[in-house]
């Protein structure tokens, strides 16, 4: 029992959680008071004597603060035994487990639906000067009734100007930017659309777009499909810390193959969401008023599981 509340909901015997990350461990939870299930993260931390650690307190104070049909929604927030547990809106799988358990591709519509509902969240996120920073399959929830939601926002941090340096490691390697491979210090909205944009190409493919294993060899899977960068197409790029003059010159593919059966729209704003110059990739905003979504309407649900 959680907070003399949240009661934990056995797996065959076990309590094992439904699902673990960066940040904590997810378990599923009857609660008690009202009879409804919920996801409860115990947040991990080394020193539980020294107090809740800042990045539970930023998660916290900013899904508080953000209320939207495709964020997931923060229930409460409870003190235990020296721990600290925030209770969610249950949400039946992760996208990630969503595509592994989804034979063959995936609707054209699906994809559609996924897409339109992402950057819904992340436009009402960037709009109220919030990064998301490490979005990725596993940190997209997705209902029986198709509704995806943004989760995960333990890296999350207001962008409000000044921008200051923040730390190095925040994205997940395979939806990490090139400006932060190349060392860029400045996060800013656009890394989330890079992250959007292969996202939207692994919907389609069903394979992650730049599975990289080190930082170099994702840079380099990234050139090896968009070319590699130069001042005439990013502006700037021979400027960042980690730009190398002996990077190798891959040319540009088309990202077609990359993929597969999304439509000229689709791959279009894929394009856009790839561009390398942070300052010209396409904004939340502007992605959903792309000629991708013309005649979609945002009321039909993705077709169940
Ligand atoms: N509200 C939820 N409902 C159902 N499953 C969830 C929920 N929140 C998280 N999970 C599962 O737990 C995993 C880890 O949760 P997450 O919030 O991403 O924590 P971490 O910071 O550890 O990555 C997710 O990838 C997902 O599979
Ligand atoms: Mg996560």
């Amino acid at each position: 029992m959680i907070g003399n509340r949240y009661k934990k909901i056995e797996k065959g015997g076990s309590s094992a959680g439904i699902g673990s990350g960066t940040y904590g461990e997810v378990f599923k939870c009857e609660d008690t008071q009202t009879g409804t299930i919920v996801a409860v993260k115990r947040i991990r931390t080394d020193l539980e004597d020294e107090g809740i650690p800042s990045t539970a307190l930023r998660e916290i104070s900013v899904l508080r603060e953000l209320q939207h049909p495709n964020i997931v929604d923060l229930q409460d927030c409870v003190q235990s035994a020296g721990r600290l547990y925030l209770v969610f809106e249950f949400v039946d799988k992760d996208l990630k487990r969503y595509m592994e358990s989804h034979e063959g591709p995936l609707p054209s519509l699906t994809i559609k639906s996924f897409m339109h509902q992402l950057l819904s969240g992340l436009e009402f996120c960037h709009a109220r000067g919030v990064m998301h920073r490490d979005l990725k399959p596993q940190n997209l929830l997705v209902s029986r009734d198709g509704r995806l939601k943004l989760a995960d926002f333990g890296l999350a941090r207001a962008f409000c100007p000044p921008i200051r340096p923040l730390t190095h490691e925040v994205v997940t390697l395979w939806f990490r930017p090139p400006e932060i491979l190349l060392g860029s210090q400045t996060y800013a909205p656009p890394m989330d659309m890079w992250a959007v944009g292969t996202i939207l190409a692994e919907l389609a493919a069903k394979a992650p777009l730049f599975p990289g294993d080190s930082e170099i060899d994702e840079l380099y899977k990234i050139f090896m499909l968009l070319g590699t960068p130069s001042e005439a197409t990013w502006p700037g790029v021979t400027k960042l810390p980690d730009w190398n003059a002996i990077f190798p010159t891959w040319p540009r593919l088309s990202l077609r193959h990359a993929a597969p059966g999304l439509s000229d729209a689709g791959l279009d704003l894929l394009n856009k969401c790839l561009v390398y110059d942070p300052a010209a990739r396409v904004s939340a905003r502007r992605a959903l008023k792309h000629p991708y979504f013309d005649g979609f309407d945002p009321a039909t649900p993705a077709p169940p599981m």
